[in-house]
């Protein structure tokens, strides 16, 4: 039987171009979204991949949601935690609520969504998950405290549990994407990214497909052996 993955914020940019991915690859492919309705639509109707609407900053929605995805499609084996927001702006000039949603929607929902399918991957003994950090996360960026501290925060994360998983045949891994061609990227002021844009040494954004072929290969039997580990996927913009 097909395993099943899990894709939050999967409908749109990179988490789109992974969900189709990993259906490509044989998963039988669930999708979360927070918000739009009508992109999540397009997506179901284009791509034949069920889609869940829920918060992944709720730690109850989460466990609900799992627990209903589980009932309806079976064990989710294999969870990539995408889901992400940006909210740039100088510290000095950044509200509460940008801090605090950033670091809830991008750092929190990977703990909420982990928690709500571990018990049942250590039961099977198998799992893949899969988390998308940033090259924001491993270098900084000027206007992002929040998500710099959550996407770094990332990183932490898959590296503590990669190491509880281990023994129970759970694997637990991070990409850390460049800038790539998406809405969030192309919401950066033009001027601000042309500038970006040269620093990246193979000299052009990345593709979203670029990022879901790591995906792929994270969670394919092919790589029981990397666990708590960071694919940099960014053109050579930062060595880590
Ligand atoms: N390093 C140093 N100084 C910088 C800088 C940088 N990277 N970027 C801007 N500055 C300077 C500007 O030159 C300017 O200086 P002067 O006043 O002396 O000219 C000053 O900071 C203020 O800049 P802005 O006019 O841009 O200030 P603002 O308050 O209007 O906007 C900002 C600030 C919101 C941070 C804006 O610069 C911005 O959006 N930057 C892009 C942030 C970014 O890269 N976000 C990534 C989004 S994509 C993503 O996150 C996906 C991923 O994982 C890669």
């Amino acid at each position: 039987m097909n395993r099943t993955a899990l894709v939050t914020g999967g409908t749109r940019g990179i988490g789109e171009a992974i969900s189709t991915a990993l259906k490509g690859a044989g998963y039988n492919v669930v999708a979360n979204y927070a918000g739009n309705d009508e992109a999540a639509e397009e997506f179901k109707n284009r791509t034949g991949i069920p889609v869940y609407k829920f918060d992944v900053s709720d730690f109850d929605s989460c466990k609900e949601s799992v627990s209903r995805i589980e009932s309806e499609h079976g064990r989710v084996e294999v969870l990539v935690n995408n889901a992400g927001i940006t909210r740039d702006a100088t510290l000095h000039k950044m509200a509460f609520e940008n801090w605090n949603d950033v670091v809830q929607t991008n750092l929190s929902s990977c703990f909420n969504m982990c928690r709500a399918v571990i018990e049942g991957m250590r039961e099977t003994g198998f799992g893949r998950i899969v988390n998308i950090g940033s090259i924001n996360g491993q270098a900084g960026q000027y206007g992002q405290v929040n998500y710099a501290a959550a996407k770094s925060g990332i990183h932490g994360f898959t590296k503590a549990l990669g190491q509880e998983g281990a023994a129970k045949g759970i694997t637990v891994n991070a990409i850390a994407p460049g800038y790539i061609a998406t809405d969030m990227v192309r919401a950066v002021p033009e001027k601000v990214l042309e500038k970006i844009v040269a620093r990246i040494p193979v000299g052009r954004l990345g593709e979203a497909s670029e990022i879901a072929r790591g995906v792929v290969f994270l969670a394919s039997d092919n790589a029981g052996f990397i666990t708590g580990s960071t694919l940099s996927i960014n053109g050579g913009q930062h060595m880590y």
